[in-house]
């Protein structure tokens, strides 16, 4: 993944949703825009049938793959869209709004190469519900979180966080709407810095290599 630049093939990405996909269309929408450059979408794979992120990817006419995941075992399911992100020579999957906990063996398949969006400031308020519990606490600052998939929840190493303050009318929905706004953004800039290989991991450190630092 170090070596991925886009100078050269687009980088290849499969996206895993099991929702509304307003993550999914941000990013297809930087693609088309021109922002986010050297970057394609090869598959979007959903867990869930009548997920409306997966109705949206096949009118945009992007391969769609569903695999549905009720009452079948993480392992199956998991090895099924492994092999479709193979099959479609994915080299980084993202996860926008997939509700369903990976398998270790997924994560050892793309080692760094799964990213997910979580809607607080890690490590603050990981897991369901993510603004409420912001909400609740009584936060000033929220926001959200791109961040490289390990096998703890919510945990991998930090691509990019976006912070906004929280208003004294703010309200868990309201919250949870600016919140999203900022991940609309987040994903589709994080997204950039990885197919950009002009990155190192240090630790947990993601730091951008020396000559590209601003
Ligand atoms: C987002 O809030 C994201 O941070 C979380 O799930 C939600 C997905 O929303 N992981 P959408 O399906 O992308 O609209």
């Amino acid at each position: 993944m170090d070596s991925h630049s886009s100078a050269h093939s687009p980088l290849r990405i499969g996206v895993l949703l099991s929702g509304r996909g307003s993550n999914f269309l941000a990013i297809a929408e930087s693609i088309r825009t021109g922002k986010l450059k050297g970057v394609e979408i090869a598959v979007v794979i959903s867990n869930v049938a009548e997920a409306e992120g997966i109705r949206k990817a096949r009118e945009m006419g992007i391969p769609c793959q569903v695999f549905v995941s009720k009452g079948r075992s993480r392992q199956e399911h998991d090895a099924e869209m492994i092999a479709c992100l193979w099959s479609h020579g994915v080299d980084l999957v993202c996860l926008a709004g997939y509700m369903r906990l990976l398998s270790p063996v997924f994560v050892t398949s793309f080692p760094n190469r799964v990213l997910n969006i979580h809607p607080s400031l890690l490590p603050a308020f990981p897991g369901l519900e993510a603004q409420q519990q912001a909400f609740e606490y009584g936060v000033k600052t929220a926001g959200c979180t791109v961040h490289f998939v390990d096998d703890r929840l919510d945990h991998g190493v930090i691509v990019l966080q976006r912070a906004i303050p929280v208003l004294d009318g703010d309200d868990a929905h309201s919250l949870a709407v600016r919140i999203l706004a900022e991940e609309h953004v987040a994903y589709s800039e994080a997204i950039g810095l990885v197919a950009s290989g002009e990155y190192e991991i240090l630790g947990r450190r993601f730091v951008k290599k020396a000559g590209n630092r601003k």
